[in-house]
């Protein structure tokens, strides 16, 4: 039982203050592993309501059960590939009815690496249609319903990898400067309007990413958070009204010389840290 009879602990409502989670509802894109799920559960550890969206319809069902027990919330799935033309707008039409989605956490993605003539063209393509265009669209969805409530909030997942261009990860790295500038206008156009936007940028996160990248995490790679600082990282920056967040110290500094650099320079340095798998 709760120190005040309510159901809520002290911890629970520091962390609750700031954005204001609780009986509200999330859709968590990408909620099936990794950082998405990592921001399922430290959403539902708020008293966030959530809606889970992935292809993995059985792995998306066991964490909603798993989120419904743990934490009393209520948790829904919407199985769905978002590189499907039409999917997102199918997906946030499932997710938001009768509930009004107070957060979109818009952070199913993927990377490749390897030349850019090499690697399959389709599945580049796949890449910005979920890195870029779903976000997009779901952003678009959310941002009229919640303008129109004059409350909410929208984290979209970028990357270090947005700061400069990444030889061995051309498209994935553009996709994401794509995620940061959208966010960035997006921040501008919105100040004012009650609804929060957070363009988070991770740097390397051990989670099934790098297998799906065809990469891998090395020893001593500077940066390397899990994925749950990742999130605590962007849930801080949230409640702080903050526009932008790269976790961890080398991350932000990675994305300030990224940004200082003429962009050939940063390239050439890009090319030489990710040449190695
Ligand atoms: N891990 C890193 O080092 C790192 C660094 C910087 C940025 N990020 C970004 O963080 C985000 C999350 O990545 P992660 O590291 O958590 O990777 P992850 O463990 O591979 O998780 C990716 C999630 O996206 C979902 N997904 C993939 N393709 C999808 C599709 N077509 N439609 C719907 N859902 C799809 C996956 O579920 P299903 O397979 O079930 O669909 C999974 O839930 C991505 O945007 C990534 O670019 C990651």
């Amino acid at each position: 039982m709760s120190e005040d009879g309510s159901g809520s602990t002290a911890a629970a409502r520091a962390k609750e203050s700031g954005f204001g989670y609780r009986g509200k509802w999330a859709l968590v894109t990408g909620a099936s592993m990794g950082i998405g799920e990592g921001f399922a559960r430290a959403l539902a550890g708020r008293g966030m309501n959530l809606v889970l969206c992935a292809r993995s319809a059985d792995r998306l069902a066991a964490l909603a059960r798993a989120l419904e027990t743990e934490h009393g919330v209520r948790a829904a799935v919407v199985a769905a590939d978002l590189a499907q033309p039409g999917a997102p707008a199918r997906a946030w039409e499932e997710a938001s009815r009768g509930r009004g989605i107070h957060l979109l956490v818009n952070n199913a993605g993927f990377g490749l690496h390897g030349r850019f003539e090499e690697l399959p063209v389709d599945r580049q393509a796949a890449m910005v249609a979920l890195n870029c265009t779903a976000l997009l669209e779901l952003a678009h969805l959310a941002l009229g319903e919640m303008r129109g409530r004059g409350s909410g909030g929208i984290v979209n997942l970028g990357s270090v990898a947005a700061f400069q261009p990444v030889p061995m990860k051309a498209v994935y790295a553009a996709t994401k400067a794509f995620v940061l500038s959208l966010s960035q206008a997006l921040v501008e156009e919105n100040r004012g309007s009650g609804v929060r936007i957070l363009c988070v940028s991770p740097g390397p996160t051990p989670t099934g990413f790098q297998a799906v990248a065809g990469t891998r995490v090395r020893q001593g790679q500077v940066g390397v958070l899990r994925a749950e600082e990742v999130v605590d990282a962007a849930l801080a920056a949230l409640d702080a009204g903050k526009t932008h967040v790269a976790p961890g110290l080398a991350n932000r500094l990675s994305t300030v010389f990224g940004r200082m650099l003429p962009a050939a320079v940063a390239a050439r340095i890009a090319r030489r840290v990710n040449e190695q798998r």
